[in-house]
Order: structure tokens, then sequence, then C-alpha cells
């Protein structure tokens, strides 16, 4: 957010100085009765992705570069990145009373915390670190989180049944990128806000606020290498992007860390595919941590999710771990990826 520099030129404008903080207390009172509990929970995220990313920024320089050699849930070789951030996300969530429950790419079953305590709440799921392949090689990567309420009538011990939920419930999500600069990004449904990590003072600062997604970008962003092997109304859809058949003859841009290549679909509009190829028919991405918050961004922002037939967010989980296909970005983009959708999937 930016206010006219007082008594200078009506072009130089300086920073409204908003910290992230300060900016979810605000958000909070949409939360009746809330009193103080959602925003300590979230400060449990800002402060862990701070630990994280000051550990991103000194990877060459320390040991923390590279496999560790251990094997997750996935079957994916784990970075000794993946391994540093899980345990940081569950240290600072895990010390907030109004968390019971945590569940990450990481860890085969979700974690029960403060187990008995009736204050305990809210479950917060999440890809600790997400593009951690591309860590080696100084690339962005990322951590995307999502944030639920205990449903109705489940009880504190049964923590799988907190997090199988539809992202249309979600109360919260986000993610930081771990970029050029580190940049969190989060809603709380009242549209998507962003802010940038000032190093020199700690502190996440209001810098992207009510970031709407543009109708049309000019990028469309997805791993061509398994072209061959997507459903044929995929390849289809990127032949029109290429050919201009939507005003414009697209570009491609594909970073491999989802986070990086969906904070720029945010910003500049276009389209983020991962189809269903031979080798994964559901894709790659996990819903719950990867595909929900993503979907909940995008249309907060106005753009759209999609899993190549429905809606990201009304997908019904039955297991933590679950991927789905994902297309998400403008509004222009998908609603022409919508017209090759098969007429008996349409409106699924
Ligand atoms: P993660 O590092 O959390 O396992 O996620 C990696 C994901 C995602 O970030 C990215 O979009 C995708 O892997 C890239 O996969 P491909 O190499 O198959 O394109
Ligand atoms: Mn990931
Ligand atoms: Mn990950």
């Amino acid at each position: 957010m930016t206010a006219p520099h007082p008594g200078g030129s009506p072009h130089l404008r300086t920073p409204t100085r908003i910290t992230v903080q300060q900016h979810i207390l605000q958000e909070q009172k949409r939360f009746p009765g809330a009193s103080g509990e959602f925003s300590w929970l979230l400060s449990g995220i800002t402060l862990a992705t701070k630990l994280i990313q000051a550990q991103v920024r000194r990877a060459g320089l320390t040991d923390l570069l590279g496999a560790d050699g251990a094997v997750n849930v996935q079957g994916e070789v784990q970075q000794k990145l993946d391994i540093y951030s899980n345990e940081v996300l569950a240290q600072c969530l895990s010390v907030r009373e109004s968390i019971g429950v945590l569940a990450s790419e990481e860890n085969e079953q979700p974690i029960l915390v403060h187990r008995g305590s009736e204050n305990a709440n809210y479950a917060v799921v999440f890809d600790p670190l997400d593009g951690s392949s591309n860590i080696d090689v100084n690339v962005s990567v990322g951590t995307t989180f999502s944030i639920l309420r205990r449903p109705e009538g489940v009880e504190l011990h049964e923590p799988e049944k907190w997090v199988l939920q539809p992202g249309n419930k979600q109360i919260a999500a986000g993610y930081v990128v771990y970029g050029s600069s580190t940049i969190l990004v989060y809603s709380v449904g009242n549209g998507v806000h962003g802010f940038t990590l000032d190093p020199s003072i700690g502190a996440y600062m209001l810098s992207h606020p009510n970031i709407r997604m543009p109708e049309q970008g000019k990028y469309y962003s997805v791993n061509e290498s398994y072209r061959d092997s997507f459903p044929p109304r995929y390849a289809q859809f990127i032949d029109r992007l290429r050919a201009g058949t939507l005003g414009q003859r697209y570009a491609s841009r594909y970073i491999g860390s989802m986070v990086a290549d969906v904070h720029r679909t945010l910003l500049k509009g276009g389209v983020f595919l991962y189809p269903p190829t031979t080798d994964n028919p559901q894709g790659k991405l996990r819903l719950l941590y990867e595909a929900n918050p993503v979907a909940f961004l995008a249309e907060q922002a106005g753009g759209m999710a999609i899993d190549g037939e429905r809606r990201v967010l009304d997908i019904e989980p039955d297991s933590i771990h679950q991927r789905t296909p994902l297309v998400v970005g403008s509004r222009m983009e998908l609603a022409d990826f919508e017209r090759f959708i098969p007429s008996d999937a349409a409106g699924v």
C-alpha cells in the first residue's frame, strides 16, 4: 500500500508501514470471538518462515544443501532443507495453544498437538519446502499452508477428520516464496495480500495489498516434456495458447517450484497447469497442502482453479496425501480451457 509523499512529488510515493501482524489483527475482526488466538497462530507461520528463509539464504555456506538420504511418504528423496523446514514449522506451531493438528507433506500421519485441550480448534496443513529439488541450484522455493477449523462433532483425537475437509472450508491459506526477496501471500477470505520481508528489520511489510489476478496473462506454465502423456485436451489447449487463438501468442515460463510459478501467475495472470500424466494419472501435486491453498488464493484474487473438470475447492478428500491435477490462472484462460472439458464431466 502506498501513500502520497508528504509535500513531495505526486509521483513519489512512500510505503505505508503495515506489518503482517498488524494486518492479521485487523483481519481477525472477521472472526468473532477469535480474541487474538488466530493472529498468534499465524505468527507461528511467520516466525517459522523467517527461520526457514534464513537457512535458505545461507544454504551453500552450511551443511544444508543436498539430499538427506531418507525417503518421505510420497516416495520422494528428502532434502536436508525439507527436514529442517518441517521441524521448524512443527516446533513453531505446536506451541500455539489454538492448534490441535498439524499435517505435513513430510509426515505420513497428521500430528496431534495439545491433546485434550478444548482450546485447540485449528488444524494447519503445510508443504514445508515446495520445489526443494531446486534448492541446490539457487532457484526459488517456498512454503504453502492451509488452515482449517475442527469440524463440528469431530473429536480431538481424530486428527484425520480435522484435515479431510474440502478446500472450501479453509479459513485461511497462503504461501511464502523464498525468491529474490522473501514474500508472504495470504488470505482469510477477504482478498489476497502480500508482504515482503524487510531483512534489515526482520518484519514482513505490506507490499502487495489486495492482489487481483489480471483477466488474461501472457504466459502458460507447464512441464511440456510430459506433453505426449497428457490427456489430449491439455495438449489442444496449449496449442491454442501458442497459436494466438486467445488474441495473442503466449510465452512459456516454468520454474519447477509450484509456489514460484503460481506467484507469477497470481501477479501477472496466465495459466499454470500440472496435468495428469501416464506416470502420475492424478497429476503430481497434493490436494490438501499444495492445490487447495493455491486455489483459495487464486479465487480470492479473481482467478480460477480446477482439477481439469471441477472446482478444486469442492473436491472431498479421502486421504491426506492425495494428488490432484491442477489448472489455475486467469479467468480468460480458464474459460477457454473449460471448452475442452467433456460434457459428461462438466459441472461435476
Ligand atoms: P515438492 O518439492 O514439495 O515435492 O514439490 C515439487 C513439485 C512442485 O513444486 C512443482 O510444481 C513440481 O514438483 C515440478 O514437478 P516436475 O519436475 O514433474 O515438473
Ligand atoms: Mn511441493
Ligand atoms: Mn515439499
